[in-house]
């Protein structure tokens, strides 16, 4: 099967069709999955049946994969999975608004992932929609003087914070461990990284875990970050991905964020996400 890449909705997102992800799968297949990841940053699969197994498999052709500090969320026998449930299942805790803010998956680690891979389990009727932004964009748009002043600067990622500040709407939220949080201190990370694999410049700053500037003041900090979080989610760099079952969507974490949004919570949404490992951003 020949493999073919389609824009999606006139945005920076591509459908890739002609790979499964059961099976066997060629070796110029992922290959060629891997170009288009690093050069859209989202690329959609759909259609195609498969298991935790299998999506287990396919992701590993990409990378090691992390397992999220919150065990409460890993299906018991699969804890490469990370099940995005707001019912539970398998004897997960349910999550009511996991990702519901803008964010690149565990910037606030020392080594945050490359990518994601998001299939969608079961879907709401409607909501519930995905919405990505491209910061190798955002960060090509911003003017000068704010690329002088953020050049070469570090920002601190804490994932404390956030995790508080979503427990507090949410009381089935389990509380992190002592141990948990020792495995999350805050990282610097700077500003502007070079994607890897591409040498694109993308903005590095997410509203989700991003509290501070090393050597900054925190006013000052809080100004130039509210201003580029707003930057960063302007309509013209993001694409709003509407679910479909069985879709499976494989962001790049180096050159996106993302935000999960808002559905009836009488309704399901469960999702299974691994994370694929990344390197140290430079
Ligand atoms: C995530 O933030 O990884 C999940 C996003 C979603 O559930 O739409």
């Amino acid at each position: 099967m020949t493999i073919t890449i389609t824009p999606l909705d006139d945005s920076f997102a591509v459908q890739v069709s002609g790979i499964q992800p059961s099976g066997a799968v060629r070796a110029e297949d992922i290959a060629a999955m891997r170009k288009a990841l690093t050069a859209h940053g989202v690329v959609v699969i759909r259609g195609q049946k498969f298991d935790d197994r299998e999506h287990i498999e396919f992701s590993r052709h990409f990378g090691e994969l992390e397992i999220h500090t919150q065990r409460a969320w890993l299906l018991p026998d699969m804890p490469e999975i990370l099940a995005l449930n707001n019912r539970g299942e398998r004897g997960t805790k349910p999550i009511m608004n996991g990702g519901s803010y803008w964010h690149s998956d565990v910037s606030y680690k020392a080594m945050p992932p490359m990518g994601s891979l998001l299939h969608a389990i079961e879907i709401p009727p409607e909501g519930g929609d995905t919405l990505y932004s491209n910061m190798c964009e955002a960060y090509d748009a911003l003017d000068d003087e704010t690329k002088t002043l953020i050049d070469g600067r570090r920002a601190i990622h804490s994932y404390a914070h956030r995790y508080q500040a979503q427990a507090a709407g949410d009381p089935e939220r389990p509380q992190l461990t002592a141990e948990q949080l020792a495995e999350i201190p805050a990282v610097g990370h700077p500003m502007v990284r070079t994607h890897p694999e591409t040498g694109r410049k993308a903005l590095f700053v997410n509203e989700g875990f991003t509290t501070g500037i090393e050597g900054m003041d925190d006013a000052e900090a809080r100004a130039l970050l509210d201003r580029l979080f707003a930057h960063c989610v302007d309509p013209r760099f993001v694409y709003r991905h509407r679910w479909q079952v069985d879709d499976l969507v494989f962001w790049d974490n180096r050159m996106t964020q993302h935000s999960a949004t808002s559905f009836d919570q009488r309704f399901k949404r469960n999702m299974h996400r691994t994370t694929v490992a990344g390197d140290v951003p430079a």
